[in-house]
């Protein structure tokens, strides 16, 4: 009995980290059937959870993702939602938002990227969406960023009463793409143009090397923090179709 309430538990709380493969599912979605992350490979994806149809932080949510889709697909990522309610609630509620809901100028707002029915938690469970100190009904607002070989390269969680912030999340997904483009990390508050940083934490051996070599590019504040300069059009047109 023991071993089964622990199995139960470990399953509730599992989460995957970054770093490690996107867990793999098949789902039910408002557009079809998906093989998860398989689907996916060799595109960058966004999973994300919300805690319930019909409620209003959602409702602003999903207007605002529908409504820069293209700008997500047009830097090489798709969005896949989830949450733990059924297909008719997910093809009901979409309906309304197109319908009735207007938002911060936002109005006939069609979601055309998947929502996946997940009544029985089996996925929210193995995303780690399921957070009881929160609920035990309805997953939070988890949000995996995967990259096109299936690896989870960043969570962030918001708690229910909070709505996320999508310009921050399309600045995550330029940010990453960058690093990946240009072997450089990007510093607090980065956006395209702005400096970054040479080399990437972990290389200070690298960095102290290139601050003695006089490289003319870097500038070097400390063996520890050398920047560069990085080209706004640059960054934009290896991370964007813009
Ligand atoms: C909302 O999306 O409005 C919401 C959902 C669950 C709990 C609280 C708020």
């Amino acid at each position: 009995m023991e071993t089964q309430n622990t199995q139960s538990t470990e399953q509730m709380f599992t989460m995957p980290r970054i770093g490690e493969n996107a867990p793999a599912f098949t789902a039910v979605t408002t557009q079809g059937e998906i093989n998860f992350p398989k689907d996916y490979e060799g595109k960058w994806v966004i999973l994300f959870s919300h805690p319930a149809d019909f409620t209003p932080v959602c409702t602003s949510e999903f207007m605002t993702f529908a409504s820069m889709e293209k700008q997500f697909n047009d830097a090489g990522c798709d969005l896949v939602g989830l949450s733990v309610d059924g297909l008719y609630s997910h093809i009901a509620w979409l309906r309304t938002i197109k319908e009735k809901i207007e938002f911060k100028g936002m109005k006939n707002v069609e979601v055309n990227f998947p929502l996946i029915e997940d009544i029985t938690m089996d996925v929210a469970k193995k995303y780690g969406m399921m957070m009881p100190g929160e609920s035990n009904t309805k997953a939070v607002r988890a949000v995996f960023f995967i990259d096109p070989k299936g690896i989870i390269r960043t969570i962030i969680y918001y708690p229910l009463s909070l709505g996320r912030n999508f310009d921050e999340l399309y600045r995550v997904l330029i940010a990453l793409k960058t690093a990946d483009e240009f072997s450089v990390a990007t510093p607090a508050d980065w956006r395209p143009g702005d400096d970054v940083i040479v080399p990437t934490a972990g290389s200070c051996g690298v960095a102290k090397e290139r601050m003695d070599s006089e490289d003319e590019e870097l500038d070097c504040k400390d063996w520890f923090f050398c920047t560069k300069k990085l080209d706004k059009d640059l960054v934009l047109s290896k991370t964007t179709r813009i």
